[in-house]
């Protein structure tokens, strides 16, 4: 945005060049301003546009800063998610949510892998969906993100059930 006004202003100040430039010089400057114009106007536009992140951790506190156990306890841990969808018994091998669910749930098993479980268990309505309704649906609920490394993981947390 400076360098749209910088440009506008250093195409106003005026020069020793003939006379036979200043036409060609003034259509210049009419260009940069309303070239400075239609920027400003697209940059408005442009912030008024998407809403303001939620990125838990990063732009507002972690609600859940142990992944799938943090919003899932009490009457709605994982258990009872689970065996509301006929799940089969997990039995006791599950000690750590959601890196133990993998030791079936693996991407080379015939099985669904758990990333494309979890995800279409939050979003599969869309914008409807509870999770993205009372959650923002961000991405930063079940994955923490290290704005240091980059590096994504994903949270974990131990069984409440
Ligand atoms: C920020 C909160 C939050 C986190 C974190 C979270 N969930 Fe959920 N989950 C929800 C909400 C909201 C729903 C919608 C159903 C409801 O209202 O309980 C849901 C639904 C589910 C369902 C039921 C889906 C259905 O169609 O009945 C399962 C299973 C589930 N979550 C598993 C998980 C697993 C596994 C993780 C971690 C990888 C996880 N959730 C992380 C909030 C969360
Ligand atoms: C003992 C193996 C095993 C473990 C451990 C396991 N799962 Fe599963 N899961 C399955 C199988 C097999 C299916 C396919 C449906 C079926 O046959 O029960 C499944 C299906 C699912 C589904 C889809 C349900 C549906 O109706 O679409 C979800 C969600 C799920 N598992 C989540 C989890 C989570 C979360 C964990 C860890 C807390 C977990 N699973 C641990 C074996 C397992
Ligand atoms: C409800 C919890 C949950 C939410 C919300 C979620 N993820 Fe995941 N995601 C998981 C889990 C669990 C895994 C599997 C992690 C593992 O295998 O160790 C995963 C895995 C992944 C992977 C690795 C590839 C794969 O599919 O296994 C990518 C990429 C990914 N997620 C991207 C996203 C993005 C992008 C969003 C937001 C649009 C998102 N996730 C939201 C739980 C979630």
């Amino acid at each position: 945005m400076r360098g749209g006004f910088f440009f506008a202003a250093a195409v106003a100040v005026p020069t020793a060049r003939s006379m036979a430039m200043i036409h060609a010089r003034s259509a210049t400057l009419v260009l940069a301003a309303g070239l400075a114009g239609a920027w400003l106007l697209g940059a408005t536009a442009f912030a008024a546009d998407p809403p303001k992140a939620y990125l838990p951790g990063l732009t507002a506190p972690d609600e859940a800063p142990q992944g799938c156990v943090s919003c899932h306890k009490g009457s709605r841990n994982l258990k009872v998610m689970l065996d509301a969808l006929d799940h089969r018994d997990m039995g006791d091998k599950i000690k750590v949510v959601p890196d133990d669910c993998k030791s079936c749930h693996e991407d080379d098993d015939e099985l669904e892998a758990l990333g494309p479980v979890s995800h279409s268990m939050h979003y599969a309505r869309g914008s409807k969906s509870d999770f993205v309704v009372k959650h923002g649906g961000s991405c930063l609920n079940c994955h923490a993100l290290s704005t240091g490394t980059g590096e994504v993981t994903t949270k974990s947390g131990p069984t409440n059930w």
